[in-house]
């Protein structure tokens, strides 16, 4: 298989907020040059800009909404967040969950502005679910182990295992993250020796007291 892909989900952590996400960005851009391993980060809405400004490194939404240009207030709008610098968007995560309906509308708005997509799931059927609307990622992360510390690779295998197998029956274009207590090295490294093409991951390295040498700790095993 290829370079694993990483991905860094903020959520709403204070220390990946405002210049924290940017001084996070930089310590991954670095880690991703140093290594050559693909990182990407997904901090809040209104730090994109930020970020995507300040740092040459791929940045995710944490949300996007299946709706156009109009009368939808409160709402993200996939243009204004492709336009902000985001490369990509999460949809559907286990703390901001969508109805299926809303899920395919805004796996379409995200194809229709040109942002790759990545859609969590929480088990094995509902990431075959996701697989069938053909994002570019699924991320099975079971909800009870996230931000646990305990690595989803190795408390749940089978979780991880099992996605893998139904996302290649159903495409195998979509490529499959695993995520929920993952920070370390051999995490990193059973989550890939399972099948998936990379992690997505938040509290191990936005909480760390260096993110850097956390990061480098997360590839050592790749
Ligand atoms: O989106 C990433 C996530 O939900 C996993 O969080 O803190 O367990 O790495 P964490």
């Amino acid at each position: 298989m290829g370079s694993p892909f990483i991905l860094l989900n903020y959520k709403t952590y204070i220390q990946g907020t405002g210049k924290g996400a940017v001084d996070i960005a930089k310590a991954c851009k670095t880690v991703s040059e140093e290594s050559g391993i693909e990182i990407a980060v997904a901090p809040q809405l209104p730090d994109i800009y930020r970020v995507a400004s300040e740092v040459e490194l791929s940045v995710f939404s944490q949300h996007m909404d299946g709706i156009g240009a109009g009368s939808f207030t409160g709402h993200v709008f996939g243009k204004c967040i492709k336009e902000a610098g985001a490369f990509g968007t999460l949809i559907n995560h286990s703390e901001r969950r969508l109805t299926l309906a809303e899920i395919e509308a805004s796996l379409k708005a995200a194809k229709e502005f040109g942002l790759r997509a990545v859609i969590c799931t929480n088990n094995v059927p509902t990431t075959a679910a996701a697989a069938a609307l053909v994002p570019d990622y699924v991320a099975i992360e079971p909800p009870e182990l996230i931000g646990s510390g305990i690595p989803v690779s190795k408390a749940d295998p089978e979780v991880v295992s099992g996605s893998v197998e139904a996302v290649s029956k159903i495409n195998p274009d979509v490529k499959v993250l695993c995520g929920a207590g993952i920070s370390k090295g051999e995490d990193l490294r059973a989550a890939l020796d399972l099948g998936s093409q990379g992690v997505l991951l938040a509290s191990g390295i936005v909480k760390a007291s260096d993110p850097k040498a956390a990061l480098e700790d997360l590839i050592r095993l790749v």
